[in-house]
């Protein structure tokens, strides 16, 4: 990601239901759990990746809008 610690773009998350967990893993050789954010329905979570976030693991149901578009996992 050149200079820079974290990446412009922002990922949205939206809460369809309770208990939503949107789990932050490490970069790095090393990857593991490193924040777990609860969300409850209609609640929204705004982020980015970071030298500390390499990537997101979201258990429940969620619409999530990034560059890449808009996608849910409400529907099988
Ligand atoms: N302190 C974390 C970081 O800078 C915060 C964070 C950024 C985060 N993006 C995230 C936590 C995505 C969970 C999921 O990397």
């Amino acid at each position: 990601m050149s200079e820079l610690t974290h990446s412009k773009d922002y990922i949205v998350i939206k809460a369809l239901d309770d208990g939503v967990q949107v789990i932050g893993l490490t970069r790095g050789t090393d990857t593991r759990f490193h924040h777990a954010e609860k969300l409850d329905k209609g609640e929204i979570m705004i982020a980015q990746f970071t030298e500390h976030t390499s990537a997101v693991k979201i258990r429940g149901k969620v619409v999530i809008q990034s560059s890449y578009g808009e996608m849910r996992n409400d529907q099988d």
